[in-house]
């Protein structure tokens, strides 16, 4: 067998422990032979248990990303550091897995996709999702034409309670923002992908605050400090495209409410529709009657084939190895997920200003629409455009 990669990972938190690490260790392609945390007990658990005999132990990344003999990087922190640690790890010659969100605002983002271009090291993020395989199914049904023209979708990270009180989750600054960068990000990124939509034209946001008071919440992870809580808890968004598709975005971790999901979408097509509320159903008209059908994705009624929980952390992982080690693209692309975060900016500035974002070309512009569709800057708002 020929060498096997060399990977290092950033961050031995939670989802180190819950999904890369894990992951990994289960591909006789690759070893782990790097671990950096702050919290240096953190690293050495995770080279105990996953490392090679010989792993190096930093609390620096950037002693981590030095190494010579390391081919790629897992970069598993918290939101803040996520693009100057890609970076330094493209620059040092090493592809790198990035966790979603890929950063906190669209200029870090766009930082990223161009230290990957520039040194021509492969960069995903981790939208685990869209490996799940109703998404796969579902991409190849929207590729195939069998919804028609997509023209409306609802992108849903909605939680009836489920508020992250561990790390820094509810540290704004920190994370760029609560529920709508955490989890709506993976419904985004679900919904552009199955539509290959990625030239959003205005976005409208709004963020709440509500529940803070909540005392003694029912929350699986304990109830949450107020004072901390420095997130939206709630954020809800109006996206419209340019071949008119709109989404609509919903997200919360708190939200009094029967409908939730989490990183599920709604499609409506011209020929049918398709939503993964329960499982992915499709629904259509034929021969003048509605029906709904529910696609076979696990092999029912065949009991020994039946793995439902089938492990998309897993296929994500064993994806972007096999694309280093064959030269191939990722299929989470880093301009995707760059969109991604465009949109979710604007969502926040949109909230903020009570405006809507505009967007031409793929770049925010003029926030007066009369102005961005001239190609005009906008003087002052209130007295129009001026000459770009
Ligand atoms: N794909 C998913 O579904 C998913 C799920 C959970 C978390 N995440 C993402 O993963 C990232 C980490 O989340 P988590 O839940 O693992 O958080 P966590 O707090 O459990 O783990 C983060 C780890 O990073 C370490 N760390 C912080 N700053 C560091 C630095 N400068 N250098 C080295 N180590 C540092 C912390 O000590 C901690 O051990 C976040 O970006 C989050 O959005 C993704």
């Amino acid at each position: 067998m020929s060498k096997k990669l060399r990977a290092g990972i950033i961050g031995v938190g939670g989802i180190a422990n819950g999904k890369h690490m894990p992951s990994l260790a289960r591909l006789d392609n690759v070893e782990m032979v790097a671990f950096c945390d702050i919290i240096k007990e953190r690293a050495e658990k995770g080279a105990q248990q996953y490392g090679t005999p010989d792993a190096k132990v930093f609390t620096d990344y950037r002693d981590l990303v030095a190494l010579d003999d390391l081919d790629v990087v897992y970069v598993l922190t918290p939101n803040d550091v996520h693009s100057e640690m890609t970076v330094a790890a493209l620059e040092a010659g090493k592809h790198v897995m990035c966790e979603k969100p890929m950063a906190i605002n669209s200029e870090q983002a766009l930082a990223m996709v161009e230290a990957a271009e520039r040194t021509g090291k492969k960069l995903t993020i981790g939208y685990q999702n869209r490996f799940r395989a109703d998404s796969q199914y579902l991409k190849k049904l929207c590729d195939a034409g069998e919804l028609g023209e997509i023209y409306f979708a609802k992108a849903l990270a909605v939680r009836r309670r489920g508020v992250p009180t561990w790390g820094i989750f509810l540290n704004a600054k920190r994370q760029g923002g609560g529920p709508l960068i955490d989890i709506g990000t993976h419904a985004l990124d679900l919904t552009l992908w199955l539509t290959n939509n990625y030239k959003p034209v205005s976005v409208m946001g709004v963020t709440y605050r509500k529940l803070a008071d909540t005392e003694n919440a029912a929350n699986p992870w304990g109830p949450w400090d107020p004072k901390e809580f420095t997130t939206e808890y709630s954020a809800f968004g109006f996206v419209q495209f340019e071949n008119g598709m709109t989404v609509i975005l919903e997200s919360s971790w708190a939200l009094n409410t029967l409908q939730v999901g989490e990183a599920i979408c709604v499609l409506c097509g011209t020929k049918a529709g398709a939503d993964m509320f329960d499982g992915l159903r499709i629904n259509g008209e034929k021969f003048s009657k509605l029906y709904t059908t529910k696609p076979a994705l696990y092999g029912e009624g065949v009991a020994f084939y039946e793995a439902r929980h089938e492990d998309a952390g897993f296929a994500e992982a064993k994806h972007f190895i096999d694309c280093i080690v064959n030269d191939t693209e990722p299929i989470v692309k880093p301009r995707q997920a760059y969109v991604v975060t465009q949109i979710l900016e604007a969502i926040y500035e949109s909230a903020k200003t009570g405006k809507p974002i505009y967007f031409k070309n793929g770049e925010k512009c003029c926030d007066v629409q009369e102005c961005c569709d001239d190609d005009k800057e906008c003087c002052d708002d209130d007295k129009g455009c001026c000459d770009a």
